[in-house]
């Protein structure tokens, strides 16, 4: 695993897009300081200060692509809620990848597939995790509520390079078994953390919002909501 440390970049995850070709597989990169941050649905992700995480990782796991790479944010989520329990927290998903503590987000996913006309070359797995960031630093974010590492630990907060390292090792250690089986190799540990299950939810699409009962994260990853007699089921989306 290589690693590239920048000290000031617009986004780690353009950044890898850009030079692809020349980082190697399961490359590592991270930022001080990031100008601008992207999200998940042409959102913007806010740097909360460096002592903060803002990390890309360059994954290359073939020629072409399968539908399980997909699936990557959230095997990664259940990789992040793993790391925050070492800590004693009890972190929930929020479907598809967002990372909560006491309904509060506290780590992002964006996996961005970089092709290059029709032949697939590779994927950036993209993360901001809030470590070190103040109350008053959460507040800056005002579209969501908000909670940092630091703000909710009862003992010590590690620094973002320790919990970084503990979290990669986690990711790698199950990476291979992930890529092999998809979606399926994660649903139970997933399913236990998604305080969503057997709610009303409210989901928000490209073209309007569905309403209904989460029965499950099926087989694939993809949320079902049960409205009246049918089944509704979801691979995009924003849990209102
Ligand atoms: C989301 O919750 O909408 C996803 C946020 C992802 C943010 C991370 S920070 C590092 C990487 N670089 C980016 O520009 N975005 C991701």
């Amino acid at each position: 695993m290589d690693f590239i440390t920048l000290e000031e970049v617009d986004s780690t995850n353009l950044y890898a897009k850009r030079k692809l070709e020349f980082i190697s597989d399961r490359t590592v990169i991270s930022a001080k300081k990031q100008t601008c941050g992207r999200g998940r649905l042409n959102r913007k992700w806010v740097d909360l200060g460096e002592g903060n995480l803002f990390v890309s990782i360059v994954l290359k796991p073939s020629d072409l692509f399968e539908q399980k790479y997909s699936n990557l944010t959230q095997y990664l989520s259940v990789c992040i809620c793993r790391t925050l329990e070492i800590y004693s927290l009890q972190p929930e998903i929020k479907w598809p990848n967002d990372v909560q503590i006491n309904g509060k987000k506290i780590a992002g996913i964006l996996c961005e597939t970089v092709m290059q006309g029709t032949s697939f070359k590779g994927l950036v797995l993209g993360f901001g995790i809030n470590i070190s960031a103040s109350k008053n630093s959460v507040l800056q974010v005002a579209d969501k509520e908000v909670t940092s590492l630091a703000l909710e630990i009862k003992s010590s907060c590690p620094s973002k390079e320790v919990f970084l390292d503990k979290l990669l090792s986690i990711f790698w250690e199950d990476y291979d078994n992930f890529l092999k089986e998809g979606f399926i190799y994660i649903k139970e540990d997933y399913s236990k953390r998604a305080r969503f299950l057997g709610k009303k939810i409210r989901v928000c699409l490209q073209d309007g919002i569905v309403e209904g009962v989460a029965s499950e994260v099926d087989d694939f990853g993809a949320l079902v909501l049960d409205e009246k007699d049918k089944n509704i089921v979801l691979t995009i989306g924003d849990i209102l």
